[in-house]
């Protein structure tokens, strides 16, 4: 690590990373002068360059592919949020110089979902694809949102049951079979949290699964979420939306952790979709 400073984002990659440009916006709100910078840990190196990170005077860093795992796994205390997903987007040194983990990318996709989207969550019928770290950060956070059933339908079905059983309410949560998506209906509200469009495959979706009125949502932005898009405008959807917006919702909960100020996400949001 070249100098110290407060705040950061690991990835790897991470140059691509919007948090540094997040973050800045955000503290601009504010007045802050934000140090907050990006730092590049291939996997076997991500737990010496957070000790590194935080004995050098860190505060709180961000955690992004393909590190929330690791993340979640080297904390001494951790939320419910990230105990709930296994994974963790947040590190925060505590007071006594443990570090917490917690994840706010569930929060993040209700907050754009309702407050940006104007979403009325309760009562849906949702269908999840995917049972990874995303999906689990999202399932929880849907369900609390008020959402009737969750349909969690995953490549590899033992994952999407795994996720149902740590759920709990077999009366709101069901899992079905990948190779079954074209028998299932319609859902008015689908989430894509596959890291399909991230790796560069391509989901196969039939789309029946798209109801009259539904609403489609990609956990991924940008060009891993055009296919899913594409699709879901493509069978009629009434909205289709990448998840920029839950990229900054969950920044801004990181940031309320750390400096006790809730910004305004919505400027932030639109000079993003703004730069494309
Ligand atoms: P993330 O942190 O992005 O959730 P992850 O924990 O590795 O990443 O989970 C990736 C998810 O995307 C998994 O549900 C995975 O399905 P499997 O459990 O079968 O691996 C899903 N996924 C990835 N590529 C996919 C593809 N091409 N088709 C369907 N599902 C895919």
């Amino acid at each position: 690590m070249s100098q110290p400073s407060p705040f950061a984002v690991f990835g790897h990659p991470v140059a691509h990373s919007l948090s540094p440009r997040i973050h800045q916006d955000f503290a601009e709100q504010f007045g802050i002068v934000l140090e907050y910078r990006a730092i590049d840990a291939a996997p076997t190196a991500f737990a010496e360059a957070v000790h590194a990170f935080f004995a050098a005077g860190g505060i709180g860093a961000n955690v992004t592919l393909p590190h929330k795992g690791a993340a979640f796994a080297l904390a001494d205390e951790r939320s419910e949020a990230a105990r709930r997903a296994g994974t963790a987007n947040v590190l925060t040194r505590l007071p006594d110089g443990r570090l917490a983990a917690h994840n706010s990318d569930g929060a993040g996709l209700v907050r754009d979902l309702t407050e940006r989207h104007g979403v009325d969550l309760r009562g849906r019928d949702a269908l999840l694809l995917g049972a990874g770290g995303a999906a689990r950060a999202a399932a929880w956070s849907l369900l609390d949102a008020g959402v009737q059933t969750l349909t969690i339908v995953n490549r590899t079905p033992e994952a999407a049951d795994a996720l149902a059983d740590a759920i709990g309410e077999p009366a709101r949560v069901h899992t079905r079979y990948w190779d079954d998506l074209a028998d299932l209906g319609s859902y008015d509200l689908i989430l894509n949290a596959t890291s399909a469009g991230v790796l560069g495959g391509t989901l196969k979706l039939p789309m029946s699964l798209v109801g009259a009125r539904a609403l489609c949502y990609d956990l991924a932005y940008g060009a891993a979420a055009i296919d899913f898009v594409a699709w879901a405008e493509a069978a009629g959807a009434h909205r289709a939306w990448d998840g920029l917006g839950m990229l900054v919702e969950q920044a801004a909960e990181a940031f309320e952790l750390w400096h006790g100020r809730r910004p305004d996400t919505e400027p932030v949001y639109q000079a993003l979709l703004a730069a494309g």
